[in-house]
């Protein structure tokens, strides 16, 4: 309760606070005493001629005034506030907060609970669930993310088809669970390329987009991008997800200027989503994930290859993915 290091402090704080109530009544009690003496002055004269009259306090007033120490007293009884006593009701605002969670998750739980319960198309396309995931992502994702989900430099943009990681319900959800961690090394695979070298690549990497470059850097980026870059990026620079972005649209993760381009390679990336599974827990990840997948990118969910692996398999377990996590 409180942050004092040393229990001295406690009894400091609670010594003063006791001592100044005592006195404020001593000091009411003794004016009560003060006798009345009609007419006569306390000689003070302000103004050349305004006078004060020794009159003892009114009885309203000095009632008061009692009734707000005794309240002052009552209160430091009831509620934390006398050093580290801790009250009689025990209040604290931990256990308010708690108090009003619980509340909500009574409120809001079941709701939760409904859409938990659905597939991630399903709750995609309902408007109380695309509220509540929108709520959601304007607290937890907007600073990165932007609050219409398009994304800036260096942070996807989640409301289109070019995914990082994958657009499927799965694949989204499974980045908001673990979070995501891309790497591009400095120069690719291969840690010798020169400076003008690193200028072929970007010529021949601007050129996939169709970009304006030196057709001659194109020709030697080329053949460089297989030794040093297609491992990743692929023989076409299309990219693979969940191993590195496509080279070849108009999309951008940083930004298409050849300096840009340079600089990735020269120095690398690096790139991280936060991981928000055990902070947000499951049924706020599921809305999340629905809010995502909804945003226009949304790619359909992979029952397709599960189901070309074994339909009846994929029949099974379609029902209760999330009781079997549970
Ligand atoms: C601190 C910044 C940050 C926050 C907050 C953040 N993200 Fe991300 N997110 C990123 C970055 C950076 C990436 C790209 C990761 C990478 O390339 O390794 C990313 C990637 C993603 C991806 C994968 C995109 C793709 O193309 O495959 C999804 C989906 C996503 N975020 C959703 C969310 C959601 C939902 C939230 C809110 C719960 C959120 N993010 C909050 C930074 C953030
Ligand atoms: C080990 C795998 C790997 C290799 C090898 C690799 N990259 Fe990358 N590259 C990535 C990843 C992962 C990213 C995304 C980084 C991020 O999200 O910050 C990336 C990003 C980029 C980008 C930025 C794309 C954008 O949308 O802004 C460019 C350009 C790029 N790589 C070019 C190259 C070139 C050229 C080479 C060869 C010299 C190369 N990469 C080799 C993994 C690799």
């Amino acid at each position: 309760m409180s942050d004092f290091v040393s229990g001295f402090w406690n009894i400091f704080v609670a010594g003063t606070v006791l001592v100044s109530i005592v006195a404020c009544v001593v000091l009411l009690w003794a004016q009560s005493s003060a006798t009345h003496n009609p007419g006569s002055t306390t000689g003070h004269v302000w103004d050349e001629d305004l006078q004060e009259y020794s009159n003892p306090l009114p009885s309203w007033w000095r009632w008061l005034y009692y009734i707000t120490c005794f309240y002052g007293l009552f209160y430091l009884v009831m509620y934390p506030g006398f050093g580290s006593f801790a009250g009689q009701f025990g209040w604290t605002s931990d256990g308010q907060y708690q108090n009003e969670m619980k509340k909500a998750n009574e409120q809001y739980g079941p709701i939760f609970k409904k859409f938990l319960s659905q597939d991630v198309s399903a709750v995609a396309a309902n408007p109380e669930a695309k509220e509540m995931g929108q709520r959601l992502f304007l607290t937890y994702c907007v600073q990165c993310h932007g609050a219409d989900g398009k994304g800036s430099k260096g942070f996807p943009n989640l409301t289109d088809k070019d995914w990082l990681f994958g657009g499927t319900p799965e694949q989204i959800k499974e980045s908001i669970i673990n979070g995501r961690n891309a790497v591009m090394p400095a120069k690719g695979v291969k840690p010798d390329l020169t400076g003008d070298q690193i200028k072929d690549l970007s010529g021949y990497v601007r050129s996939l987009s169709g970009l304006s470059a030196d057709s001659l850097r194109v020709q030697r980026g080329k053949e460089l991008f297989g030794a040093a870059c297609a491992a990743c990026h692929g023989a076409e620079g299309k990219g693979m997800v969940g191993v590195a972005p496509n080279l070849a649209d108009k999309v951008w993760l940083y930004s298409s200027s050849e300096e840009s381009i340079t600089e990735t390679i020269t120095k690398g990336r690096e790139n991280r989503m936060p991981a928000f599974g055990e902070f947000l827990g499951e049924a706020k990840v599921h809305l999340l994930t629905a809010y995502v997948y909804g945003l226009g990118g949304g790619e359909p969910a992979a029952a397709a290859p599960a189901a070309t692996v074994a339909p009846a398999a994929a029949a099974q377990a379609a029902p209760e993915p999330a009781a079997a996590k549970k």
